[in-house]
């Protein structure tokens, strides 16, 4: 809980400390000693009554929403360290010199801060940490606070998608993806429509059936509508990679890199946190989520490397690796999304490639487009969201490289170009609408934390960037 409020008594208090300010010399000499103010830089001190947390927010050359929310994320986690159930925080200083937008990335910072992944088997009475957000002129206060409950619902939906791909895969079995995601719609605008296995079938999409039939726990396809501007014609299409385990299937990973393979659906739920946050801000956009949900497994009924299968669009395709299924499944539900649907734009994410993670690692996302416009949208709502995206670019050279023998496309190229080549394949089935592709491979799950507010496992990477992307121009740069 975070409420705008003065003169709540609390006996903790945070300080952000400026390098180099005046502040700065006001603190005791003890603390002067080992506190400087640098970014991210912690002390503390009782005073009186109160304890004084105090946090270096560096000199201010540098500032990004990344900076503020690892701020934010320090704060709480330094602070519930020391048993701390109720702080203030006083953010004018960061308010003055970058305008209230602040106070969104703080306060995102702040309660991603507090996210714990959950331990299964165990209750847990997770005690949530109460903040009050302090020294804000009265004019202000409603605007400030209407920010912070604006904020709050997408971290809700941030913490949905980490909780749903750190879920381990038998406690995530396509049919409870489906459950969860109806229990998050339920009350909201949001128009839920669940296809199963026959309905699939009868539909069409045969590269779904193709991966998805590779196991008993029988694959899903998801529609969420949310028509919510009537003003305008546009639908923004979003499609996700709901994967919940990937063995690989016959092309079986390695031991060593089958511990990941429950994060497979990342894609899905980032595009389910994103949309979360649209209905229960009540934003005016039109939506149109894509989500096939399956899982890659060895039986006898599963792909085959070399096999040739058909898909919704018609188009055939070569099945070199049976472990590129995302796209394979991808490449339907993009079909349903455009043809069924009517999506005038496509955005598809996905932990696509082993490829991106070796290019960019676990902290920036690959891009592809076909389109400036929706790009420039992207970049903009990511560094707002502050999350790293970076453009990949493709050329005919590397169209070449999926095109295949016996069929009219392959699910792999060479061994080089992995992450633009499994673009490309996607882009096949957008027919020519207005097309962005994210590869979060990298980005969706962390062992080793990058920033202050992940913590290891699951990220939600894609929620908070997607989220303002559907929004009109204005509100996506902030
Ligand atoms: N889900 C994986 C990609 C992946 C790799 C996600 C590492 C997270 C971490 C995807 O289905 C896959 O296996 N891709 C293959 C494609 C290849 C066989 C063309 C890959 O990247 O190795
Ligand atoms: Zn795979
Ligand atoms: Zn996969």
């Amino acid at each position: 809980m975070i409420q705008v409020q003065n003169n709540q008594i609390v006996p903790y208090k945070a300080i952000l400390i400026q390098e180099g300010s005046k502040e700065l010399q006001k603190l005791s000499s003890f603390i002067r000693t080992k506190f400087e103010g640098k970014v991210l830089q912690t002390a503390y001190e009782v005073v009186g009554e109160t304890l004084h947390f105090y946090i270096g927010i560096g000199d201010l050359e540098n500032y990004s929403a990344i900076v503020a929310k690892e701020i934010g994320a320090k704060v709480v986690k330094g602070l519930k360290e020391l048993g701390c159930e109720a702080f203030e925080i006083n953010l004018n200083r960061l308010i003055e010199k970058f305008g209230e937008q602040v106070v969104t990335d703080v306060v995102e910072g702040m309660l991603l801060g507090g996210y714990m992944a959950p331990k299964y088997g165990e209750q847990e009475s997770v005690k949530e940490i109460k903040i009050y957000l302090s020294g804000i002129n009265e004019e202000r206060q409603a605007h400030v606070q209407s920010l912070v409950d604006e904020i709050s619902h997408v971290v809700k939906g941030v913490a949905f998608a980490r909780d749903l791909v750190n879920k381990p895969g038998n406690l995530l079995r396509p049919s409870d993806f489906v459950d969860e995601i109806s229990k998050c719609f339920r009350g909201t605008a949001v128009e839920v429509v669940v296809l199963d296995a026959k309905a699939i079938e009868e539909a069409g999409m045969k590269a779904l059936i193709a991966v998805g039939g590779s196991s008993e726990n029988q694959p899903y396809f998801v529609v969420l509508r949310y028509l919510q501007d009537e003003t305008s014609d546009e639908i923004m299409g979003l499609v996700g990679k709901g994967v919940t385990c990937d063995t690989g299937g016959y092309c079986l990973k390695s031991a060593g890199s089958m511990l990941g393979i429950k994060g497979d659906m990342a894609g899905a739920a980032a595009v389910i946190g994103a949309v979360y946050g649209l209905a229960s801000n009540h934003k005016k956009a039109n939506v149109i989520a894509c989500l096939p949900i399956c899982e890659n497994r060895i039986s006898a009924g599963s792909l085959l490397p070399g096999d040739v299968i058909s898909s919704l669009a018609g188009k055939t395709i070569e099945v070199v690796n049976t472990d590129a299924e995302g796209r394979l499944i991808l490449a339907d539900a993009v079909t349903y999304a455009v043809q069924k649907e009517k999506v005038t734009k496509v955005l598809d994410i996905a932990t696509l490639t082993g490829a991106v993670v070796g290019l960019l690692g676990f902290s920036i996302a690959g891009v592809l487009s076909s389109d400036d416009r929706l790009w420039d949208k992207l970049h903009k709502s990511s560094v707002k969201a502050g999350e790293r995206y970076l453009r990949v670019p493709y050329y005919k050279e590397h169209e070449k490289m999926i095109k295949s023998q016996i069929a009219d496309i392959k699910n792999m190229g060479e061994s080089y170009c992995g992450t633009i080549t499994a673009g490309l394949f996607i882009r096949e089935f957008t027919e020519g609408k207005p097309w962005i592709h994210l590869d979060i491979a990298g980005t969706a799950w962390v062992d080793a934390p990058v920033f202050e507010y992940q913590t290891k496992g699951a990220t939600g990477a894609g929620v908070t960037s997607i989220y303002y992307l559907c929004q009109k121009e204005e509100e996506c740069i902030g």
